[in-house]
Parts: C-alpha cells; structure tokens; sequence
C-alpha cells in the first residue's frame, strides 16, 4: 500500500443567500489571516445578492480571500466527493432553503452537494442558519440535521463579554465556529466566571 503524506487542512465555506455575508466573510478573512488551512469558497446567487447589498463587495474583493473558489453549478468539483479530504464545512450565513436541502438529502447544488458530502463522511458540518421567527419546518429541519450529526449555531451575539461593536460580535461568533473545528489554538476567550469577569 502507498504510503502517503498527510492531508493539508482544508475549510469548505459557503455563503448562502441569508442575511449576514459578514459572517462568511469575517470567516474567510480569519482563515487567511491564520494561515494554515485552505479554504474552498462556495457562493450561492442570493448569497452574492447579499454580499453586494450588505458590504458593497465585488466579485474582485471577495474571490481572492479564498485559496479555492468553486461555482455552485460544478456538481463535478473535488468537494463534490467525499475522496477529497477535509476538516468539514461552514455555511455562513445559511438560509431556510439550505438547511432544508440539507435536512433533506437534497443535492440540487455543490452546497448543498458538499453539505451531503460532509455529513455523509461524519465530519464536521456548522450551519450559521439564520431567520426570524422560526416556522415548524425551519425547526424540524434544524432538528434532521442535528440527527444527522450536524451543529446547528445560529449567529445569535453574545453580551457576556460586553462588545463594543458589531465588527466584536462578528469576530466573536466567527472565532467561536473556528474553534468548533481545532485549526489550532482557540480563537475564543474561555469564559472563567463571573468573578473574574468584573470590570
Ligand atoms: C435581502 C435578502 C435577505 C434575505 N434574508 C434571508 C434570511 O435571513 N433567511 C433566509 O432563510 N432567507 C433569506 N432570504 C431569502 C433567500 O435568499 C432565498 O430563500 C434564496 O432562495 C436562498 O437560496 P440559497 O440558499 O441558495 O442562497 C433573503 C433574501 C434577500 C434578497
């Protein structure tokens, strides 16, 4: 048998068409600044509608933060297979619509084909799903997916650690959901009590 070196460490992200593209973004730009790891960047047409309406980005600005960039439509990429290695994926921000395609086996594209891939493989899958309120077929999907052995983090801040601004609620959800896949030292703070907490 061939002996061979071991996997780099990849990240498949995906941008879907959820409100919130500064999560995937604020992802891949934490990535890059790490190094370490390749990412695989993956963005559906509402996720570019969203990119463009939230943070005035471009193809131009967006495609270089990534190592990899694949088109949804190319059901044939290497993410399309679970004989290409990786540490698993992030959909960040992920719509009602994934996480349904998701729950639901539904390979109509290479996100959601990936998602398939990831969970098919046991690795790890993190949904930032994102709407407000949730119906019962939002909240039984979540729950599929659960099942299936995915995490479900809807990127909801915290307070705890008195954030002085959106950018620190963004950096620190990103930093939680990169910790979720031990790329390396944590990103985020632990939290040692309320004592020692005090201002
Ligand atoms: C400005 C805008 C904001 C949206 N926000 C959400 C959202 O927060 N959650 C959601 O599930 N869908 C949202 N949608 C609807 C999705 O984009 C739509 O269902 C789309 O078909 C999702 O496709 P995708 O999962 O392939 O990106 C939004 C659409 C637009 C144009």
């Amino acid at each position: 048998m061939e002996i061979r070196a071991a996997a780099p460490r990849r990240l498949i992200v995906a941008i879907t068409g959820a409100t919130g593209a500064i999560y995937g973004i604020r992802l891949l730009e934490t990535l890059r600044r790490l190094g370490g790891v390749e990412s695989h960047l993956l963005i559906s047409s509402a996720g570019w509608l969203n990119i463009q309406h939230e943070l005035q980005l471009s193809k131009e600005d967006v495609h270089p933060l990534a190592d990899v960039v694949h088109s949804v439509r190319d059901v044939g990429a290497s993410i399309a297979s679970g004989s290409f290695a990786t540490d698993g994926m992030v959909v960040a921000p992920c719509s009602m619509k994934t996480l349904a395609s998701v729950a639901h086996g539904f390979s109509d594209n290479l996100i959601t084909r990936a998602a398939d891939v990831t969970l098919k493989e046991r690795r790890r899958l993190v949904l930032l799903v994102r709407e407000t309120p949730f119906n019962l077929a939002h909240l039984r999907n979540m729950t599929a997916v659960t099942e299936m052995g995915g995490v479900i983090f809807p990127p909801l801040p915290a307070f705890y650690n008195q954030p002085a601004s959106v950018d620190e609620m963004v950096d620190h959800t990103v930093a939680r959901v990169l910790d979720l896949f031990a790329l390396g030292p944590a990103l985020s703070r632990s939290w040692t009590g309320l004592r020692d907490a005090q201002p």
